[in-house]
Parts: C-alpha cells; structure tokens; sequence
C-alpha cells in the first residue's frame, strides 16, 4: 500500500514538474502583444529592426503556451476539451511561426503588403484561439 501510495505520489509530481502557470501564461500573452506592436510600429517607421525584433520575441513566446498545470492536472473532467486544446494549440503554434517568419523575409525585401497580410493572419490565428478556446 505504502508502495502504491509513493507511486502515486511521484506520479503527480511529475504531472506538476512542467511547470507551467496561469501567471506565465499571461507574460507570455502580454509579450506576445508587444511583439505584435513592435512589429506594427516597425511597418509604419518603416524599420526593419524593429521588425525583427517583434518577430524574435512572437517566434520564442508562443512556443511556450500551453495549457497550465492546472488545466492538464484536472484530467477526469478536461480530458477531452484539454486534447482539443492542445491540437489547435500546436496547429496556431506553427501557423504563427511561420507567418512570422514570412513577414521578417518579406518586409527585408520590400514587400510591405505581403508582409502586413502575414501580420493579419496571425491576429487572425491569436483570436481563433481567443474565440474558439476561450470563447471571448
Ligand atoms: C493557444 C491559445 C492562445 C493563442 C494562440 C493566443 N492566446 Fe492570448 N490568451 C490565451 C489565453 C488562454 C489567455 C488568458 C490567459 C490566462 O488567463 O491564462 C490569453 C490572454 C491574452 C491576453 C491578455 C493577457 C492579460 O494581461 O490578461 C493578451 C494581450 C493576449 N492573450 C494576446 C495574444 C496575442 C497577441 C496572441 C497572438 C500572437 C495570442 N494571445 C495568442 C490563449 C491564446
């Protein structure tokens, strides 16, 4: 029993070990935000580094979401809404990378309008999870 109990307990540990909380999570979105404004701001100076920058920060933060410990610790009742979660959350992941990517190499080439649609279609990729996920 005394086995069974420790193998539990370890086992919860390492559920908890990722480490990952609401709190990060906000960080994460806040300097998501401002990468978005950096990028933006870079398209109106017409600056390039500044671009970059925005998309430095956008490409590093938004590997990090995911859902908290919390969400993945409560699986009885989240199972299901939490693997949906997590599907949608590594899809918009890679959408956003890529569309990041895209809008450093266009705007270094001077095409600023395919740059700034690379820029709406990952506003369009944050409010998906906003809306569908969060169903603000
Ligand atoms: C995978 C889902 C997901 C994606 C993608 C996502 N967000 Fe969020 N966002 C959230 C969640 C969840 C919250 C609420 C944070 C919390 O309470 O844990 C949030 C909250 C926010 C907030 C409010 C933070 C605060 O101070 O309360 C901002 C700003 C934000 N997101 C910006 C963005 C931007 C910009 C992008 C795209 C570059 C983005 N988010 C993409 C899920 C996402």
């Amino acid at each position: 029993m005394k086995k069974v109990l420790l193998g539990m307990t370890v086992a919860s540990m390492l559920l908890f070990a990722n480490g990952y909380t609401q709190a990060d999570r906000i960080l994460d979105m806040q300097k998501m935000a401002q990468a978005m404004q950096d990028i933006q701001s870079g398209f109106f100076y017409n600056n390039a580094d500044i671009v970059k920058v925005g998309v430095k920060d956008l490409k590093e933060t938004i590997v990090k979401v995911r859902p908290t410990d919390e969400e993945v610790n409560n699986k009885d009742i989240y199972e299901k809404w939490l693997n949906n979660n997590l599907r949608m959350t590594n899809k918009i992941q890679k959408k956003i990378k890529k569309k990041a990517e895209d809008i450093e190499e266009r705007f270094t080439d001077g095409d600023a309008v395919q740059a700034l649609q690379a820029y709406s279609k990952i506003s369009g990729q944050c409010m998906k999870c906003h809306v569908n996920l969060r169903k603000w």
